[in-house]
Parts: structure tokens; C-alpha cells; sequence
């Protein structure tokens, strides 16, 4: 397969950025006349900031599984889509060719058909890191229902919650998933998740783990069991008959949860045709994808990173594309290593958190790997400090592989602000320049541009972006004055990131950090308002007060204030009492690294919380509080400060 719109020098880049900034529609035609239509635009983009609306390619007719597989049966049939290591090494790894890629999903799909769902129906996807999950997405995405997959990590309270938000009828699940050294119970947590939803008519029970399950009649039905009476159904002497159903452009294709600074996760809309350009585009040129080459993106599929760079941008590119049940961690700290070394993997791309986790366990489990496989290395999720960036270019990439550190949200599908691999230049802890049909700006409070460096010659203010890519979130899910509010009301026909950014006198940008109340643990995005009001939950407290602090390992840790009702201060249970209510209505990922019981937080007269001098606390720096005069009770910060944990 070859990629026409592949840039290959800084100048070439500079000319395409031009290009698709002064007349982004006959850039993004031509871009996108690389994929595979059924029916071509009438007009490539429509849009305004302000309702908002935006519109890619419409008129235009697809099936994003068929841009992924279909079309690169004939040349690439029997090359590897998938290639899929288990969590225990010693367990038979399985190769997924794109010929077996398209019989699993049409199986897949028949399943979903033969269990009456239709285009547009959603369904909730909880499963561990298998292939079938693969084949799930991709099954829903060939009729056109609509996917909502869940990260593992996500409890009971939570699947409940995605599920009534999207009234979602059917259910795709495992028994069990493995992760390192632990099977999670995903059905039983589904079993939870079920009880009182009245929505839900049918859940599709994969079989990984053999844990025993409860299957109720009529309901719960068996993943094999469906599928070998597909099988029956889409082939005819050895030729698959499964039709792709036919896509408007702006049809969604998923809804994918996730945490903002207010109230409860909101369900962020991508649609078929623009998601699948950007997708494709980023991942070709951002990684330089070449053909033949294996790629290993160390995500989940339970966030926008797998979605985007283990599934829909690798396989629209006809690429090879590893995905790993485990942990980075398991048997041990040299997993990835392993894998590398394994499949010759040539493009890794991982988060952070998950080098600095690897760099504290030193240089032995490097020893006998063979990375000289490795061509380019990315990094996504949360800003990489210098230290971790360069032991990730020394230690891993031997100081040949570039680095790309990648920027972008799940709403905005695919990566917005990177180098290119070994086109453009790179920086350490710098994403650098904008992609083509990115249009970055940095703004103050009120909105007005920063035109004004600072003290060190960079421009500092919060990220936005002018105009529209083909990736952009379209909608929140039953709400969409919720993603107005949320993305494009903060300043006038902008949309706004929630993050806080530099620029250099070169152009690059730093990305600093969310400006809002969202933490990035781990390269998770949490609310604090969403773990407040688990910790609110609990008997006994009263209110808290949740901000981030920095972590070695993590990035930034989670640091609750809790106030109780009865004086419980010194009793370890009470905070065990208090991560175990967390877990179960969020999930372990959101639990607080550090709990402080005080007897009242810092609150202006008009009783908000002063954020400002918690996580000054949070972060040490008990000594340069600012201004507390304004405190309805100053002497509370005192008490605060002498207790901090
Ligand atoms: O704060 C930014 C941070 O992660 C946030 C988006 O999180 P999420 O929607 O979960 O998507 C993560 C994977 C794309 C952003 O608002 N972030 C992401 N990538 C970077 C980053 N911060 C700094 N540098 C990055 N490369």
C-alpha cells in the first residue's frame, strides 16, 4: 500500500501546513481521496464554532471496515492485522491476517444482526485486551451500531452510568480478563452493573478465563456458541457474503466516556468519515509508517490511544499492529522488551508513566533484548519530564529512533500536535509543531491571544484551536449543549483544550498540564468533582476537597481532603473505608494516593473551595500560599498545612 500524502521533509511539511491552513478543503479532499468511498463528498467541510457544527465530507457514503480490511484483502490478505500476545508469555500467541480479520468480523457482525441490533444502536463493550475485542469494535462498526467500549479498570457504578447515559441495549463481555497476576471478573462486574437497568436485552459473554459465570436465560448468551452459527450464515464455499452497511460520513461510529472538570463522564461522539482521514493520516505520518513495518501501541483499547493507534489508524494504513493483553510489568519489568524483540517491533509508542515505571527498575531487564528492530519511539498521555525522555532515547532507542511525543484528548480522535518521526525535529518534553489542519492558539482568561513573551522568550497561556480537523469531537451523547458548554463556550469560536501550553520563537509547543480540574494519573484522565463526589458517598464524611500533586512514577498522584463527621482522624480504616467506597463507584484507578482528615477547608466568603492553596499543600510548597486573606477562615490553612500527609 502505498501513502501519497506521507510527508517526507521539514519542507514538505511546511508547504502541506500551508496548504491545508489557507484552503483546508481541497487539502482534506485530496487527502481523503486515499480512502475508500462509496459515494464521494458534495462538499468536504461545513462548520461553525458556535452551535457547534461540523461537518466533514458530507454527502459522502463508507464503512470504516471496509477502508480497514476489505480493501487490502486482494494484496494483503494473508499479512498480519493483529498480532496478539497474551499476558502469560508462555501461553500460544495468535497472528490475526487480514483475511481472517474480515471472516471474525463479519462472524461478529452476523452475531450482533442475528441478536436484533441495528445501525445506530449502542452497545457497551467491557472486555479485557483479546483479539475478539478486536472483532467486537470492528463487528458493530460494519452494521453501523454504535460502539462504547469500557476500560476494564472501571467499576460496576460506572459501567451502570455509561450504560444508562447511553441507553445502550446490548452488552459485550469476557468472563474474565487476565492482567498480570490477577483475573478480573468482568461479567460478575457486569452481573452488578445490571441490576435495576431495565435497557439492556442482551450480553454476549466471550470465553477467557473460565472463571465460573452466572448466565441468565434469555439475556446472557455465549460468544462461541453465536458465532459458529454465524459462521454458517456469511460463508458460502470458502467466500465471506457479509455486506458492510452503508455510512453517512457524519454518522457516529463510537462513543467513548471520559472525565471533565464538572459532574459525570461525558460520552464523546466521533463520526465515520472524518475520524477515519484523521486517524489514518496522523498515524502514517506522524510514526512514518512504512509498509511491512510492526507496530506496537502499549494502550488499551478502553481509551481513544487503542481506538486510534491499536485499531482504526493502523489498519485503514494496511499495517501490522501488536496488541498485548498484560501489563508492562508482568512476568517482569521486561515485558515490553520481550515483545519487541519477539515480533521485531519497529514502532513503540507508550505513555510516561509507563517509562518512568520501567526506568525505576534500572538496566537488567534490558539485558539480551534485541531492539535493534525499533525505528521510532512515541510517547502520549501526559506531558514526559527530560529525565524520562532521554532515557527512553538512550536506553531504548539507542539515540536512533526519533521520539515523537504526541499530543491530543479523546476529542480530538487522533494526535493534534507532534513531530514526525525523523521529518520534523524533535524536542525533549516538547510535542512540538502543530499537524497539518491544526490550528493552535494560546489565549488568556478572557480570551484575548498572548502576543507577549515572557521572561524566557515563550508565549504562555491556554490551548485552543481555531479551526476544525476531520477528527473533532462532533457531540456529546444526549447532550450537546454539554459539549458546547464544555469546548467552545469558554472563548468565542474557539475550541478549548483544558490545557495550559508554551510556544517558542520556532513555533513548537510544550504542553504544560490541564488548567481545569482534571487530574492525569497515570495518563488517565480523572475528575476531582467525579472522585469528590464518590468520597461524599462514603458514611460518616462530610465534604472533601480532591486535587493532584506530583508523582514520580505516575505523573500526578491524587491528594483528598476529607472532612468526617465524627472525629475518625486517626483511623486507618476510615481512609481503607474511604479508597474501597472510591473504587467501587469509579474503580481502583481512581483512588486517592493520600488522604488528610482536616476539620475544614480553606473557603472564600461565598463558600468556594480555594483549590489554589490545597494544591499548593498537595505539592509541598506550604510556604508561598499567596493571598489566604480573603479566606472566611484563614486559621483552618494553619491546621492544614502542620497536618499535611
Ligand atoms: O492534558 C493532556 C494530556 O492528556 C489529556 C487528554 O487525555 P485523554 O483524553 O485521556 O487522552 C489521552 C490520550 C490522547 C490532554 O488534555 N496529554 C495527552 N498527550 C499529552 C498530554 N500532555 C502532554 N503531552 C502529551 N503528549
Amino acid at each position: 500500500m502505498e501513502y501519497p500524502y506521507q510527508i517526507k521533509t521539514f519542507e514538505e511539511y511546511q508547504k502541506n501546513y500551508k496548504e491545508s491552513v489557507e484552503n483546508p478543503e481541497k487539502f482534506w479532499g485530496d487527502v481523503a481521496d486515499n480512502f475508500f468511498w462509496r459515494k464521494k463528498w458534495d462538499k468536504v467541510l461545513e462548520w461553525n464554532f458556535k452551535e457547534p457544527k461540523i461537518e466533514w465530507f458530507k454527502g459522502a457514503k463508507l464503512n470504516i471496515t471496509e477502508n480497514c480490511i476489505d480493501r487490502h484483502l486482494e494484496t494483503m490478505g494473508e499479512k498480519p492485522a493483529i498480532i496478539w500476545e497474551p499476558n502469560n508469555p508462555e501461553e500460544r500467541t495468535r497472528v490475526v491476517t487480514y483475511s481472517r480479520l474480515h471472516k471474525r468480523v463479519c462472524q461478529f457482525a452476523q452475531v450482533l444482526l442475528n441478536n436484533g441490533v441495528k445501525k445506530g444502536d449502542r452497545v457497551c463493550i467491557y472486555m479485557g485486551m483479546v483479539p475478539e475485542l478486536a472483532y467486537a469494535v470492528l463487528g458493530c462498526a460494519r452494521i453501523g451500531a454504535i460502539h462504547s467500549v469500557i476500560f476494564g479498570g472501571f467499576s460496576a457504578q460506572s459501567i451502570a452510568d455509561r450504560l444508562y447515559d447511553a441507553n445502550a441495549e446490548f452488552i459485550v463481555t469476557c468472563d474474565g480478563a487476565y492482567r498480570g497476576g490477577k483475573a478480573i471478573p468482568l461479567k460478575s462486574i457486569i452481573d452488578d452493573a445490571l441490576i435495576g437497568n431495565r435497557t439492556v436485552k442482551k450480553v454476549i459473554v466471550y470465553t477467557r478465563t473460565r472463571t465460573p459465570v452466572s448466565m441468565l436465560k434469555g439475556r446472557d448468551i455465549w460468544w462461541e456458541d453465536e458465532m459458529e452459527y454465524a459462521e454458517a450464515q456469511i460463508e458460502k464455499d470458502n467466500v465471506i457474503t457479509m455486506p458492510a452497511t452503508e455510512m453517512d460520513a457524519e454518522d457516529p461510529l463510537f462513543i467513548l466516556y471520559t472525565s471533565g472538570s464538572t459532574g459525570k463522564p461525558k460520552g464523546v461522539v466521533h463520526t465515520c468519515g472524518g475520524y477515519m482521514v484523521w486517524t489514518g493520516y496522523t498515524f502514517v505520518n506522524v510514526f512514518q509508517y512504512k509498509p511491512g513495518e510492526v507496530h506496537f501501541c502499549t494502550a488499551d483499547i478502553g481509551w481513544i490511544t487503542g481506538h486510534s493507534y491499536i485499531l482504526y489508524g493502523p489498519l485503514s494504513a494496511g499495517a501490522t499492529s501488536v496488541m498485548f493483553e498484560g501489563i508492562p510489568t508482568y512476568p517482569d519489568a521486561g515485558r515490553f522488551w520481550d515483545i519487541v524483540d519477539k515480533y521485531k517491533v519497529n514502532i513503540l509508542y507508550t505513555a510516561p508513566t509507563a517509562i518512568r515505571s520501567l526506568m525505576s527498575y534500572g538496566m537488567d531487564p534490558l539485558k539480551g533484548k534485541d531492539l535493534s528492530s525499533l525505528k521510532v519511539l512515541g510517547t502520549v498521555g501526559e506531558p514526559i519530564n527530560e529525565e524520562a525522555w532521554h532515557w527512553y532515547d538512550e536506553n531504548i532507542g539507542k539515540h536512533n529512533c526519533p521520539v515523537v511525543d504526541t499530543w491530543w484528548q479523546t476529542e480530538t480522535g487522533g494526535i493534534l500536535i507532534s513531530n514526525l518521526a525523523g521529518v520534523t525535529p524533535s524536542k525533549p518534553s516538547w510535542a512540538t509543531l502543530p499537524m497539518p489542519g491544526v490550528q493552535p492558539v494560546l489565549v488568556d482568561e478572557r480570551g484575548k491571544e498572548i502576543t507577549e513573551p515572557d521572561e524566557h522568550g515563550l508565549l504562555k497561556g491556554n490551548l485552543c484551536i481555531k479551526a476544525p480537523w476531520p477528527g473533532i469531537l462532533r457531540t456529546t451523547y444526549g447532550d450537546h449543549e454539554r459539549c458546547r458548554t464544555n469546548y467552545f463556550a469558554s472563548y468565542e469560536n474557539l475550541y478549548f483544550t483544558g490545557d495550559g501550553a508554551l510556544k517558542d520563537k520556532d513555533g513548537n509547543y510544550r504542553i504544560t498540564g490541564r488548567v481545569d480540574d482534571v487530574l492525569n494519573v497515570s495518563g488517565h484522565r480523572i475528575g476531582t468533582a467525579e472522585v469528590e463526589n464518590a468520597i461524599n458517598m462514603h458514611t460518616n464524611v462530610v465534604e472533601s476537597a480532591v486535587v493532584g500533586f506530583p508523582h514520580n512514577i505516575k505523573g500526578q498522584g491524587i491528594y483528598a481532603f476529607v472532612i468526617t463527621e465524627k472525629n475518625t482522624h486517626e483511623d486507618e480504616r476510615a481512609k481503607n473505608d474511604i479508597l474501597e467506597t472510591v473504587a467501587r463507584i469509579i474503580g481502583p484507578i481512581a483512588k486517592p494516593d493520600k488522604i488528610q482528615f482536616v476539620n475544614g477547608l480553606p473557603k472564600t466568603r461565598s463558600g468556594k473551595i480555594m483549590r489554589r492553596i490545597l494544591r499548593k499543600i498537595a505539592e509541598g510548597e506550604t510556604e508561598n500560599l499567596g493571598d489566604t486573606t480573603t479566606l472566611l477562615d484563614p486559621g483552618i490553612v494553619d491546621e492544614i498545612k502542620q497536618n499535611k500527609v
